[in-house]
């Protein structure tokens, strides 16, 4: 198995809400306040102020638009200590039932949060690297269904999934919310989504931000390399060197660019609100040129 940053592969043991929005200090444990600045999505620091009030943990599912949530759960440590903030969304299907996208750690809390939104229908892992939740989600919520990016299903053989989010699959959701299929990554394949009622654009590991003072040592220096410190979400340097199919990238992100994007999320990095479009170009310059 490769060894890479961004592959989650187990807790940190912090605890429900031990990260906040957009990830602070990596030492910040579940009720303290960050001590670093943070650089917002147009490369500029907030006040400190401003960024300290914002910095406790949130785990209550936040509005992000029309029908659609956000969540943060505890921090995971990927391969060589690497530790990640994530983060989850929550969309609501016309008929009620809910979606939830790279689910997070489960909290007491946030089963509360869901029960009155809906009901959870739709589990889904965009790839094969956010899977550490998705089996205590079904174990939770047993009547829902599981579904998987291309890739995982050859990963998770203990888990039943009842369909691949492949390029052709016409799944309960799509009328609602679109797919792509980044496929051609030998990291991982990433389904990238988008949900028109509120503009928004899901991505997993593809894109990515951190705080300039998120690693120390030698791990900041890889992050640096790996365009994760960048002043604005960025696909990081081993994802773009993992595309080994470069047409079929290229595909996947022109298809993307035509979506009608207002905002971008991501499981690690600041949210994008505005100017999701305009955003993305940028995000995928090195890919379209
Ligand atoms: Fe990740």
């Amino acid at each position: 198995m490769p060894v890479i940053p961004g592959e989650e592969i187990g807790g940190a043991g912090l605890g429900n809400g031990s990260v906040h929005d957009s990830g602070c200090n990596a030492s910040s444990q579940s009720g303290k306040l960050c001590m670093s600045r943070h650089t917002n999505v147009r490369g500029r620091h907030e006040s400190f102020t401003s960024w300290m009030s914002r910095c406790v943990v949130m785990t209550k599912l936040e509005e992000f638009g029309p029908e659609i949530w956000i969540a943060s759960g505890p921090q995971v440590t990927a391969a060589l200590g690497f530790n990640y903030p994530t983060r989850m969304a929550v969309i609501r299907l016309a008929d009620g039932e809910l979606f939830v996208w790279s689910p997070v750690a489960l909290s007491d809390e946030l089963k509360t949060e869901l029960a009155s939104l809906g009901s959870v229908r739709h589990l889904v892992t965009p790839n094969s690297l956010h899977d550490l939740f998705i089996a205590s989600w079904k174990q939770a919520y047993p009547e829902a269904r599981l579904y998987a990016a291309p890739g995982l299903q050859q990963k998770r053989r203990d888990l039943a999934f009842d369909a691949e989010v492949t390029d052709e699959a016409i799944l309960p959701w799509t009328s609602e919310i679109a797919h792509i299929v980044m496929a051609g990554n030998v990291i991982t394949t990433e389904v990238v989504f988008f949900h028109a009622k509120s503009g928004t654009v899901l991505f997993t590991d593809l894109l990515q931000q951190f705080p300039p003072r998120w690693f120390r040592g030698w791990r900041a220096l890889i992050a640096k390399w790996d365009l994760m410190l960048a002043f604005e979400p960025s696909v990081p340097r081993k994802f773009r060197l993992a595309f080994t199919d470069r047409k079929a990238a290229r595909a996947a992100a022109e298809r993307l660019l035509s979506w009608p994007a207002e905002k971008v999320l991501m499981a690690h990095g600041t949210p994008v609100r505005t100017d999701g479009r305009a955003f993305l170009k940028r995000a995928f310059r090195w890919l379209t040129r």
